[in-house]
């Protein structure tokens, strides 16, 4: 299903972009499928930003040019996976710990293209632990912090962001307004970012079924 959902998301951006354009590439599994397939599509577009370090390795063992987001005024889509999603299309994100990259990456792109398999699908979100990125010597507080908003945050251990940050997981949340809590989480001080991505979702859902790929739009 992952290999399906990537193929249609070369599908469906490809009338998309042209000899300039530059597309944002997410981390994971089902990402790391879609990279394989955009590269049979390398010479119509110019290049791609990457979401994490992984990703821009295999972007480049597949001669697709790699860009610093710095130097990027234009993105044309950004193509990532997540653990979970909504009928809102709010997602939760970070289950590879790049969930900062990602949300950068995604804050610049026109369209968020999300490509999951229907196991992703949840009436209500919180059955994954959601991830939150924390500088280091932040760590105790956020937590004490976090469980202020009856979550349970526990630490990733032995894992280090891109960005030389921790991850806290956070578990046994029902996440009801995810707009309001993704914006509450990040006021905490030391918090990086969280994996709620719901103040800028996806635009269009791409889900991989056992009968084949839905386009799933708000
Ligand atoms: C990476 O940090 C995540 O946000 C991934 O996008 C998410 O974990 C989905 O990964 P899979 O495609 O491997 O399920």
């Amino acid at each position: 299903m992952k290999q399906a959902v990537a193929q249609a998301a070369v599908a469906y951006i490809k009338p998309k972009l042209g000899k300039d354009s530059i597309v944002g590439v997410g981390t994971g599994s089902t990402a790391n499928f879609f990279i394989d397939a955009l590269a049979e599509i390398k010479t119509f577009f110019d290049g791609a930003v990457a979401s994490s370090e992984a990703t821009a390795e295999r972007l480049k063992k597949h001669g697709i040019t790699v860009y610093d987001l710095n130097s990027v005024n234009d993105m044309e889509v950004y193509v990532d996976g997540a653990d979970e999603f909504d009928s809102q299309l709010n997602l939760i994100k970070g289950g590879g710990g790049a969930l900062t990259r990602e949300k950068i990456v995604a804050a610049v792109a026109k369209e968020f293209v999300c490509i999951v398999d229907s196991s992703k699908r949840v009436e209500v979100m919180g059955e994954f632990p959601l991830p939150v990125e924390v500088i280091p010597m932040a760590r105790s507080y956020v937590a004490r912090e976090l469980a202020k908003l009856d979550g349970m945050p526990v630490w990733r251990k032995d894992f280090i962001t891109d960005n030389g940050n921790l991850i806290l997981d956070v578990q046994d949340m029902e996440i009801t307004d995810a707009k309001a809590l993704e914006t509450q989480i990040n006021g905490i001080i030391g918090v990086v970012t969280n994996g709620l991505f719901a103040n800028r979702g996806a635009d269009v859902v791409l889900m991989g079924t056992p009968d084949g790929v839905e386009t799933i739009t708000l």
